[in-house]
């Protein structure tokens, strides 16, 4: 790819640029135009061009959490901004600065290797450190959130660098302000602060099972033990096209939740905010019978009824008819409405 120089003199974007190896679903997608970002200092003159032309625009980092159309009108911005460091350590914590265009996967390695533990729950899941926090990822009992110092972004209402604490950043189940904030944040840095006290967390079923004789396994083996589970559980993008969890776990009220128990003694659920439970929505779309079905170039996956796949050239409206075709199952068989996890661009 030939990008246009991002040199002191006005910034160009370049048209129609392929999407194809940067959406794990396996879309075939172009940009009308992009541009790749390898430095914060480049936003703020792209944004004026942007925003000169008038053009829509949006982030695109690992591609993992996005359905794309045919054409992604107005400007992409290729998040590639890498480099991490640790900035200070003391007996408490060790705060490390990462730039938003590194592969979240790889930085969890990272820690590992320079034995600062704690993010081991999270190996393995796709994207970038830049794209995490807006969805503030989580898995097996851990959350990004927890382990936040500080954000560093562009925000383009002021034109301006800003830095968000954690509080700040409001983060909460698959959310953030971020996310409820689109078309405004670029995220340049996460600020991580990794605590010196650690304790394995594998209280998850999936990984209960796996450390049964042992409830202290190292981070090291809890790494080994989740990167083993997802590889099971979830579809590797390189072989079929996913973005992970389609579907957003939905909370419901307790009342409901006693309700829907006892029609369906096995639902699996979790306890949330007081009043509140979680419903295990791979649970519910595997009752309704669609694990493993597929509707022509998409289906659910076989071992993982949360998860949508694109067999090989299915587009983002065959991914959002079977989404629907889902939701108003599980509306009618359950109540519950099923909230789309990734961005649908
Ligand atoms: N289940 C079924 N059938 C299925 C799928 C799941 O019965 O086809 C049951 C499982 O047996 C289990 C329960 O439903 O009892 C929950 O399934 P699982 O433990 O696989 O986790 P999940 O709720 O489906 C969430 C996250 C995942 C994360 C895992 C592990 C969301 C939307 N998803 O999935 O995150 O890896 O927990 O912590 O919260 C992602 O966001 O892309 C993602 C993969």
């Amino acid at each position: 790819m030939n990008f246009a120089s991002n040199a002191s003199a006005t910034p160009k974007l370049t048209p129609n640029v392929g999407l194809a190896n940067r959406n794990t679903f396996g879309l075939d997608a172009s940009a009308e135009f992009a541009h790749e970002i390898t430095s914060p200092d480049q936003i703020g003159a792209i944004m004026e061009v942007i925003t000169e032309q008038k053009l829509p625009w949006r982030v695109l980092g690992g591609g993992s959490n996005v359905i794309l159309p045919k054409v992604l009108p107005g400007a992409t911005l290729l998040m590639n901004i890498t480099g991490q460091e640790i900035v200070s350590s003391d007996e408490h914590a060790t705060v490390i600065a990462v730039g938003g265009g590194v592969n979240w996967h790889e930085f969890v390695s990272w820690t590992l290797e320079h034995n600062l533990p704690g993010l081991e729950n999270l190996a393995l899941i796709p994207g970038t450190v830049g794209a995490a926090p807006i969805q503030n990822i989580g898995a097996y009992g851990v959350e990004i959130a927890d382990y936040i110092d500080h954000i560093e972004a562009f925000d383009t209402k002021t034109q301006a660098f800003v830095t968000l604490s954690k509080e700040a950043c409001q983060f909460a189940y698959r959310d953030s302000y971020f996310k409820q904030n689109p078309h405004r944040f670029i995220v340049t840095r996460v600020v991580f602060k990794i605590p010196k006290q650690w304790q394995a967390r594998v209280h998850y079923a999936d990984l209960a099972k796996q450390f049964a004789a042992n409830s202290n396994p190292s981070a090291e083996k809890i790494f080994v033990a989740v990167c083993k589970i997802r590889t099971n559980k979830l579809p590797d993008p390189k072989i079929i096209g996913n973005a992970g969890s389609f579907f957003q776990n939905p909370i419901v009220p307790h009342e409901q939740y006693e309700t829907l128990l006892q029609k369906h003694p096995t639902l699996v659920s979790y306890p949330d905010a007081p009043g509140k439970r979680k419903l295990a929505a791979g649970w519910i779309i595997d009752q309704c019978g669609f694990k493993g079905q597929r509707m022509g170039a998409v289906g659910v996956y076989e071992n993982q009824a949360l998860v949508l796949v694109n067999h090989g050239g299915g587009t983002a409206g065959d991914i959002l008819g079977l989404a629907k075709c889902i939701q108003d199952t599980v509306r009618k068989e359950f109540g519950v409405s099923l909230v789309i996890e990734p961005n649908i661009l």
